[in-house]
């Protein structure tokens, strides 16, 4: 030991000696300029590393052994920028190039972490003539023999690496070449940038490609470049560099506009909309002048390679699948159907990873039959488009194209036509779109989107002899969906010892364990082990029954980690506005009481208070009624009092949320919601803190008067499924025996159907939130006084700010029905909303419908009373 350490002590004196001596060297070089005290601090203990090892290439890695060589780009970007632009380029595009990226600064710059060049003598100061052509040197000097093509570049470029490798590998690099988008400068510029009439430059912005040979002709002479200077634009200076060394001048291609892509709007490009057919085209974007959008855009291309790779996917699928069909295997054998020498056709089997999806549907062949219903009601129709969208599914039959539907179409277009122009090059043609002037759209369920769409386009050929035309073309389109993904929340559920399946995995594998562990010292002389009432399944794990883990289906095992987190009891506070209504809050206490109180449920309840001077006796019976719950259950149950003042439900909610601390899980209801244990699931698993707000989309009920009333009813022929009150619920068929969880839920759950309801798609009132979430983003506008409305502005607070709406359609959420008494007293204007939500909660279409034909005297009251 003492031998060895003394060897340590050597080779660190070593070290240190030759660091020293850099060190000195550095700062003396910089001394002479200056003063010593100028050295600064970060170059001091700063040591230039390999040029290889910067750009992590290996020392036998050349262009001819390393898919990772074809390109070598040079980004120049400035001290003040390395933690922001530089940082995000390192992050983003960096890591896609088929090659090596370095970051040139100047002199000072330090970036642990990003490969960083920081370039003797240079500085930051603008025009960046030194800085550009040292680069080319510095390339060249280290790095000329080992990539095919250099490239020039900004820090506010997006570059996308698999269509640069694309494009580079087709152009030959042992030639000289010198690809950038082609600038002359504008005829009153051009006597300033002294350009003859036959130079020009590659504009720098966008990016600059050399290839190997240009590079070889042109560094070894940019010392010369820069002492005859005639402007201070860099670009146009390495234009006449290369021009004069390299004999080259920069490609005249129109193709460069498109695929080096310069927006011109400054600091708004690329800041909006990214489905475009400029930026699905191109290789290379700029100016992207936030570094923020950099990562937004790498977000969208990575998507756009994800349907790439889907779409792919999907054709392997196929191939498969048609392979299957002339092989002659049957559809059930070909999960385990085995290739000759025993090579299994599917290695992977369902639940394990890498598995490879349903080939039966991912593999059905592009065809409008590939679902073939069995019976009428299965056949999915088409709608019709043109100017409106026309079906004969909807309740409304003929109606605007929405929004989804009109993007849907977008896509599908713009798609189609970067089709049809894949080979518009070679055949001297480009096809534009016009207009769409019909088309049928479906969606099956199981397979994707048809789409037939009867397109106007504009032909336009440039090669030969030119010529435009308008043409017609019929598209038939299909989209299919891709296997399905499944992406586990962490503990939303208790562990689930009451489900009956898993209790009995639990018995059977005790019974084996008995059997392998004979000896096991069991000093109760019981099944105090196996005993299941007191260990719920986490425990049982934890006393390693590993043997049952490894029986349990996927979703139901946990990693310590989730186990940190228990989501599953977080607490939830209910603030609940109350105004009057003592009926109505009393059914609502007894859901409250069957759900949270008479379970362990971690639910508080606050229930703001307001004196309804119509029926003033419900203050006081509801006052009573909470603190008979609170007697009883010794359960959390808060009153805020606010006695006759004006009610409003913002400030109501407002009023409650006080109560809450700021990381509390906040849950505003309303006294008409119905909800169950799963409602309060949905609300931990999709309310986020810092992140996403729960604002679920509510099952509100028809008029059961009208629901369950003769007029439609004596038109059907089936019975009707009848589930009116609470208490009444349907008995499980196979008559398994349900948990008291299980029985609650369906106590408070609904028939869910067109016909009872409907989905309240534009209500906003029932919301999950953090209170600091809550408090973030403003709260209530405490101004908006009467009728609704603060939801829809807190809503809309939401949307803008930083955290996600979720929403869904939540079925365990019922609004259950009450009838609207429209004051005749009020505004007009609010009279006819208030009658607008009574009459859409009267009933469906279909029950209005029957009404209408039972009761013609509605529409056509002259005819009853005879002519007027
Ligand atoms: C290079 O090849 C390796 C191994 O085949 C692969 O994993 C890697 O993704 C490739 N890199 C690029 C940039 O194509
Ligand atoms: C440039 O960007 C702006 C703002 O994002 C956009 O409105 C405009 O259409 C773009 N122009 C081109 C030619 O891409
Ligand atoms: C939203 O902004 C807040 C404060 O600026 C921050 O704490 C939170 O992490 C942000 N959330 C997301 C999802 O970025």
């Amino acid at each position: 030991m003492p031998r060895r350490s003394k060897w340590m002590h050597l080779v660190a004196g070593v070290v240190a000696g030759v660091t020293l001596g850099v060190f000195l060297k550095l700062c003396l070089r910089t001394s002479s300029r200056t003063s010593i005290e100028a050295c600064p601090d970060a170059a001091k203990l700063y040591v230039a590393p390999d040029p290889l090892s910067i750009i992590d290439l290996r020392t036998g890695e050349t262009i001819y052994n390393s898919n990772r060589t074809l390109v070598f780009v040079g980004v120049m970007t400035a001290e003040q920028y390395l933690t922001t632009r530089a940082r995000a380029v390192f992050d983003t595009w960096a890591q896609d190039l088929p090659g090596r990226i370095a970051f040139f600064s100047s002199e000072v710059s330090r970036a642990p972490g990003l490969p960083l060049i920081p370039l003797r003598s240079v500085d930051d100061s603008y025009p960046p003539q030194k800085k550009s052509f040292l680069m080319l040197l510095y390339m060249y000097e280290h790095y000329g023999e080992r990539f095919e093509w250099f490239m020039r570049a900004d820090d506010d470029v997006y570059v996308r690496g698999d269509k640069l490798g694309e494009f580079l590998r087709s152009v030959d690099s042992r030639k000289p070449q010198f690809i950038g988008q082609a600038g002359r400068g504008t005829s009153s510029e051009r006597d300033a940038l002294a350009l003859d009439y036959n130079e020009n430059f590659c504009m720098g912005g966008p990016g600059v490609l050399i290839s190997r040979e240009t590079l070889r002709r042109v560094a070894p002479h940019v010392k010369y470049c820069l002492k005859h200077l005639y402007t201070t634009h860099e670009d146009v200076e390495l234009g006449r560099c290369v021009a004069k060394f390299a004999g080259v001048s920069c490609t005249w291609s129109y193709d460069m506009q498109t695929i080096l892509h310069h927006n011109g709007s400054g600091a708004a490009a690329y800041t909006g909309r990214l489905k475009k057919r400029e930026v699905h085209r191109a290789i290379t974007l700029h100016p992207v002048k936030d570094h923020r959008q950099m990562y937004r855009l790498h977000t969208y291309f990575k998507n756009l390679h994800i349907q790439d790779l889907r779409e792919q996917s999907l054709d392997l699928h196929r191939d498969i699948s048609s392979s299957v069909r002339k092989l002659g295997v049957a559809t059930d054998e070909v999960a385990n159907f085995v290739l000759p020498g025993d090579v299994p056709l599917f290695p992977v089997k369902i639940g394990e990873p890498g598995y490879l999806g349903n080939n039966k549907i991912l593999g059905a062949p592009i065809d409008f039959n590939r679902y073939k219903p069995d019976t009428v009601e299965d056949i999915v129709p088409f709608d019709f488009i043109s100017k409106s969208i026309y079906s004969v599914s909807h309740s409304n039959p003929k109606r605007r194209i929405e929004t989804p539907m009109k993007e849907a179409l977008d896509d599908v277009i713009r798609e189609v036509m970067e089709i049809i122009n894949a080979p518009s090059r070679q055949r001297g043609r480009v096809i534009d779109f016009n207009e769409l002037l019909y088309g049928y759209t479906r969606l099956q369920p199981l397979h994707g989107a048809d789409h037939v769409l009867d397109l106007l386009l504009r032909y336009r050929r440039y090669r030969g002899r030119k010529l435009t035309a308008a043409v017609r073309r019929h598209a038939y389109l299909q989209q299919s969906f891709t296997g399905t993904d499944i992406r586990e929340l962490p503990m939303g559920e208790p562990p689930p010892v009451e489900e009956p399946e898993i209790l009995e995995q639990l018995d059977l594998n005790g019974k084996n364990y008995q059997n392998d562990y004979e000896d096991f010292d069991d000093p109760q002389g019981q099944n105090s082990f196996l005993d299941i009432s007191k260990l719920n399944v986490r425990e049982a794990f934890e006393n390693s029954l590993l043997k049952i883990q490894s029986n349990l289906p996927k979703v139901l095992k946990w990693s310590d980690d989730e186990y940190e987190y228990p989501i599953y009891d977080r607490r939830i506070h209910f603030v609940l506005p109350l105004l009057g209504r003592f009926e109505v809050f009393n059914r609502f206490m007894k859901n409250y009481e069957d759900i949270v109180l008479k379970s362990d449920e971690a639910v508080s309840l606050i229930v703001v208070l307001y004196l309804d001077s119509k029926s003033p006796l419900d203050y006081s019976n509801s006052e009573s009624l909470v603190n008979h719950y609170r007697d009883v259950y010794g359960k959390d149950i808060k009153i805020v009092q606010m006695g006759s003042t004006t009610f409003s439900r913002g400030a109501a909610l407002t009023e409650g949320i006080k109560q809450c601390s700021s990381d509390n899980l906040v849950f505003f209801i309303d006294v008409d919601m119905m909800f169950n244990h799963v409602t309060l699931r949905r609300i931990r698993i999709n309310t986020v803190k810092y992140h996403q707000v729960y604002l679920p989309i509510v099952f509100s009920e028809y008029n059961p008067e009208v629901v369950y009333g003769d007029d439609y009813n004596k038109f059907k022929d089936e019975t009707l499924v009848m589930n009116t009150d609470l208490g009444k619920y349907v008995e499980s068929e196979d008559g398994a025996t349900k948990s008291d969880r299980e029985l609650a839920n369906l106590k408070y759950s609904k028939v869910i159907n067109d016909d009872f309801g409907y989905f309240r798609q534009y209500g906003f009132g029932i919301l999950s939130i953090y209170k600091c979430d809550f408090d973030r983003v403003g709260g209530f506008d405490l101004n908006i006084k009467g009728w609704g409305l603060e939801d829809v502005q807190l809503f809309e607070t939401l949307i803008k700010s930083n955290l996600t709406v979720y929403r869904i359609a939540d079925e365990t959420l019922v609004h259950i029905f009450h009838s609207v008494d429209c004051d005749k007293k009020l505004e007009k204007s609010q009279f006819l909303m208030c009658l607008g939500t009574k009459a859409s909660t009267y009933g469906s279409e279909k029950h209005m419908t029957y009404y209408m034909l039972n009761h013609p005297e509605v529409l056509w009251p002259q005819e009853e009373k005879g002519a007027s």
